[in-house]
């Protein structure tokens, strides 16, 4: 037959385009849009009726973290990832999105110096369990050992296809110095490999953390008042100061601040190759947020814990909204970074002292852990960070965005696909419906006959006991994801199997730009480096 499948009376969606058409696809890829087939084309295939909702690119989420134990979690403070490839992956289906990039994480520990090491280990833990939909690497670089990056770099760019790191500007365990990052950024410049940077203020952080605990003030709240908009205002522009230094292009990652956001868009307002992700939290979630539960002081509100975390009120979400609409945010990703509630070694891991030790104790029960919390006096400089949020993204952007008409559905695809595989070396293979892009296809229920719901953690597939968004309506949620032409999620049933994804050897960035000749003065900046 000439297809194999064929998607029909949707509205189909790109970044620039909406139009009704159908989309013939064969062997995992887009073959023919068209306004309709011939009875002989549509024979032999598999045939999904849209009901003219939309069908988009599947999503594309560049910031996710799995398997990360904990010697490599996201920070020193331990706490175990809840969720590896497989658990993962299956709610990254389930939430629309078909691709999704993980971080493998360099330590100071000796072993890891090499960062090729490092990939291959990590590349070890998805290859353990397979993972639902195809997957990339991002890479953690917390050391600047000059000779290991400028060997190892471009056998990371060639041979791996892992053409992005992540340099930490904040925790004692991945910050590095602003000499440090000059070295880390130039290697990446030259290797054309796309620096992400998490800018919060180290110090700032620890400064504030100390007058908080000295005061007693050591609630999940004051998690918040450690991490004000300052730190991020003062890292994102320090970080633009050395990325300019040195003609560097480089992305934000999770931007949550209305200052952070107004420094990025002055940076591009200059020419400069300055990018940003946002995340869905920073809309739908606010300091009030840290204190939900119970009471301001109950640590159940460690749930919330985040970093950068929310803003403060609904004044820097309307901001966050215009830098969504006009250009300043390049994409909006997830920042999935799950702990379980009633894990030793998932959020509480912050107040227990021995929870690295905790070997078997997983998932206790409530009454356990409440006994295992009394035993020590927490503080939420010990809570592991991070909330997840890798299968409800698009749903979220979908109903506070798209449904509320502050977004356009081609904005919603840039955001979610388009941009993401293009920053990311994906484009056009992701991110695309046109002939030749894999067949990777997001396609919604009809507006007009689906009703919308309340969500409860347990419809979700993640293994976190919890979700940030519990009770929370939801006007749209996908029906069917396609990865490759295989439908993997229909009608609230996962269809994948965890070995449907493949790992993806990305292609350096076709958004970023060099500078504009304004901001390349030699008496300014160092181009005199690459003479
Ligand atoms: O709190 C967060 N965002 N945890 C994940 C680690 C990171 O910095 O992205
Ligand atoms: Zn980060
Ligand atoms: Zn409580
Ligand atoms: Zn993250």
């Amino acid at each position: 037959s000439k297809f194999d499948l064929i998607v029909t009376n949707g509205k189909v969606v790109t970044a620039a385009d909406i139009s009704t058409c159908c989309i013939g696809i064969k062997d995992g890829k887009i073959r023919a849009l068209a306004e309709s087939f011939t009875t002989d084309e549509v024979e032999g295939a598999r045939v999904i009726d849209a009901e003219g909702a939309y069908v988009m690119p599947g999503g594309i989420d560049a910031h996710v973290h799995l398997s990360q134990d904990l010697k490599t979690g996201p920070h020193a403070l331990g706490g175990e990832c809840a969720d590896n490839f497989e658990t993962g992956s299956k709610s990254a289906a389930a939430g629309g999105t078909t691709t999704i990039i993980t971080f493998a994480t360099q330590t100071r520990a000796e072993e890891d110096r090499s960062l090729i090491n490092v990939i291959t280990a990590y590349n070890a833990r998805a290859e353990a369990t397979g993972s639902y939909v195809d997957y990339g690497f991002h890479i953690i670089i917390v050391r600047n050992d000059t000779d290991v990056l400028e060997k190892e770099m471009p056998i990371l760019m060639n041979e791996w296809g892992v053409s992005s790191c992540k340099l930490f500007l904040t925790y004692e365990t991945q910050r590095m110095t602003d000499s440090q990052l000059l070295d880390v950024m130039f290697a990446a410049k030259k290797n054309s490999m796309t620096t992400m940077i998490h800018a919060e203020n180290g110090d700032m952080i620890q400064w504030l953390t100390d007058k908080l605990e000295k005061k007693g003030m050591v609630a999940p709240y004051y998690h918040a008042l450690s991490r004000p908009p300052l730190v991020e205002g003062e890292a994102t522009n320090r970080a633009i100061a050395l990325a300019q230094l040195i003609q560097n292009p480089i992305l934000f990652v999770h931007v949550g601040s209305a200052l952070g956001a107004r420094n990025v868009r002055k940076a591009q307002t200059m020419g400069l190759p300055v990018y940003a992700e946002t995340c869905p939290q920073y809309f739908h979630l606010t300091w009030e947020d840290l204190k939900r539960f119970h009471s301001p002081t109950c640590f159940e509100n460690s749930k919330m814990i985040c970093s950068p975390p929310p803003p403060p009120d609904a004044s820097d979400q309307e901001e966050l909204f215009v830098g969504l609409e006009n250009g300043t945010f390049t994409i909006y990703s997830s920042d999935h970074c799950p702990f379980r509630y009633d894990d030793p070694r998932g959020k509480p891991a912050g107040v227990l002292e021995d929870a690295a030790s905790m070997e078997g104790e997983h998932h206790c029960t409530g009454d356990e852990l409440q006994s295992l919390l009394k035993r020590k006096q927490g503080s939420f400089r010990l809570i592991p960070n991070g909330i997840p949020g890798v299968e409800t993204r698009l749903p979220l952007l979908y109903t506070g965005a798209l449904s509320t008409g502050r977004i356009t559905p081609q904005k919603f695809v840039e955001l979610t696909s388009t941009n993401p595989a293009k920053l990311y070396g994906l484009y056009p293979r992701k991110g695309a419906i046109m002939p030749g892009s894999d067949a990777d296809l997001v396609i919604w229920h009809p507006e007009d006959s689906f009703k919308g719901f309340d969500l409860t953690n347990s419809m979700l597939h993640h293994n976190a006991d919890y979700t940030p968004y519990e009770g929370m309506n939801f006007s749209n949620w996908p029906r069917y994801t396609i990865l490759r032409g295989k439908v993997i999620w229909a009608d609230g049933e996962i269809q994948g199997k965890p070995r449907d994804g493949q790992y993806l050897k990305r292609g350096p960035s076709k958004l970023v730009r060099g500078a504009a000749k304004v901001t390349q003065d030699p008496r300014r900046v160092a181009t005199w480096l690459y003479e």
